[in-house]
């Protein structure tokens, strides 16, 4: 095991030379950011760098302007961009709006976020959602020596192969922050997965704030930390049930039967034949619905293609149409896709509406007068009325094409509808010709790849 871990940590610890060389690009902003800023606003590096929990090749810095506590929220946030803006032009930028904006530049290859914020030292005094960061660092940095900063490194890897690393939206999963709290908590890679291949409802409390009762009062999530510089907050409320689900069949995997297979994937060869026998075998009809992607952020489009994606779903069933699955995907840029698999997707032309019981006088007489004109009926059937009547639409891909012209009627959230509407449809085999077929392998292979090592 020892050897296996120093073996991935090699392959995944910045090498100095990387280090120095990305610092020294932060520098360069500092130091021109510097020199427009006004004396009063302190500039500071947070995140990994800081913390000395980056990944190789993950060049991303996050640098914050810390304003005095008493600026004007929207005077922070247009003279901090203003003043990004200056010190790293003439390199490309562009501003990104979370739930905060702040402006992202790409210098020499680096990512680097400038966040205004409010200076703080203490909780209390936080009044923009980005202020705690500077204090996470300062709890990390006193927490974390060398060795367990390392013990996050693998800790990250090992989520980012699970595709559980990330508190955005579309990964719904674990934060660097949430990662760096289990090694002050637990210590060590190992130690951490041993508690949580058998986690159940788990809660956290590593400074011991609340008791157990408390926590689960004021919290409901699946997983449960709560964050050492501001006992409110659920460090791992993003975290999915099904991304807390994956770690821990992956922790117990992992126990079993380490492999570098946790922590890198090997590369698929991929054949489009197979996965067109593998899609046609199935005996089921696939449409996929394509349409540009909406200007929005990622963390506002994926919640919106979700449900779109389940809205859609859910019309076709209503409609009885039956869908054995769905998914959907993005490039978050181009476009959108919404996959989906129907086991019936053709429908006779008639079918029988099922009316009420015939003691209930009104609702008979009134089913009667809907179905005057049935196709047979109404008659009785058992102790109810019935009639047998025409369906309006009789092919899912007709109910499709009538969703995305009128997305407005069936709940598709506000920045697709825009979108979707100038949105194609694609049927079995075609879908394979466009280039997301990878995303359609996906769908075929729900599969962990650690799933053997658990029998
Ligand atoms: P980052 O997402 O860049 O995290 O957020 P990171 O710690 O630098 O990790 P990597 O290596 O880049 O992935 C920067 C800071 O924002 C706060 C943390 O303080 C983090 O250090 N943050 C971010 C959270 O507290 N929660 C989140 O979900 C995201
Ligand atoms: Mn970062």
């Amino acid at each position: 095991m020892e050897k296996l871990l120093s073996e991935v940590l090699e392959r995944i610890k910045p090498t100095p030379e990387e280090k120095e060389w990305e610092m020294s690009i932060a520098e360069w902003v500092k130091s021109r950011l510097r020199r427009v800023m006004p004396k009063n606003v302190e500039i500071e590096i947070v995140g990994s760098i800081a913390k000395n929990t980056d990944l190789r090749n993950d060049r991303d810095v996050d640098m914050f302007m810390l304003f005095p506590k008493g600026t004007a929220k929207s005077e922070l946030v247009t003279k901090g961009l203003a003043y990004a803006k200056k010190a790293v032009s003439p390199h490309p930028w562009q501003i990104g709006y979370a739930e905060h904006p702040y402006l992202k530049a790409e210098v020499e290859g680096c990512t680097i976020e400038l966040v205004p914020s409010f200076r703080i030292t203490n909780i209390n005094e936080r009044a923009s959602a980005v202020d705690r960061s500077p204090l996470h660092k300062k709890y990390i940095l006193s927490k974390l020596d060398e060795k367990k900063c390392d013990e996050v490194r693998l800790l990250k890897q090992f989520l980012k192969r699970l595709g559980v690393y990330g508190a955005e939206l579309r990964v719904e999963g674990f934060s660097g922050y949430l990662g760096e709290l289990f090694i002050v908590h637990y210590g060590s890679l190992i130690e951490l997965l041993k508690h949580s291949s058998n986690w159940s409802r788990p809660v956290i409390d590593i400074e011991g704030y609340h008791s157990e009762k408390e926590i689960r009062e004021k919290f409901n999530a699946p997983l449960i930390v709560i964050d050492p510089v501001d006992k409110n907050r659920n460090v791992a409320a993003a975290v999915s049930p099904v991304s807390l689900s994956k770690f821990i069949l992956a922790s117990r995997a992992f126990l079993r039967k380490p492999s570098k297979g946790f922590f890198f994937s090997e590369d698929k060869e991929f054949s489009k034949k197979e996965l067109s026998e593998k899609m046609m075998s199935r005996g089921t009809k696939f449409v996929a619905l394509v349409f540009p992607a909406p200007k929005v952020v990622p963390d506002i489009l994926w919640p919106q293609l979700r449900k779109a994606a389940g809205s859609i779903a859910k019309h076709l069933e209503l409609s009885e149409f039956k869908l054995f699955g769905y998914d959907f995907w993005s490039d978050e840029n181009k476009r959108c896709v919404v996959l989906l698999e129907l086991s019936t997707y053709q429908l006779p032309a008639i079918r029988k509406a099922i009316g009420p019981a015939v003691t209930y006088e009104k609702d008979v007489g009134s089913f009667i007068r809907k179905h005057r004109n049935a196709v047979e009926g109404p008659r009785i059937e058992g102790d109810k009325v019935v009639a047998v009547e025409r369906r309006d639409i009789t092919d899912a891909i007709v109910l499709i094409k009538k969703i995305i012209k009128n997305p407005g009627s069936y709940a598709i959230p506000s920045h697709i509808s825009k979108t979707i509407k100038k949105g194609y449809v694609l049927v079995d085999e075609d879908i394979l010709k466009e280039s997301f077929n990878e995303f359609v392998d996906s769908y075929l292979t729900k599969r962990e790849f650690f799933i053997n090592d658990l029998i």
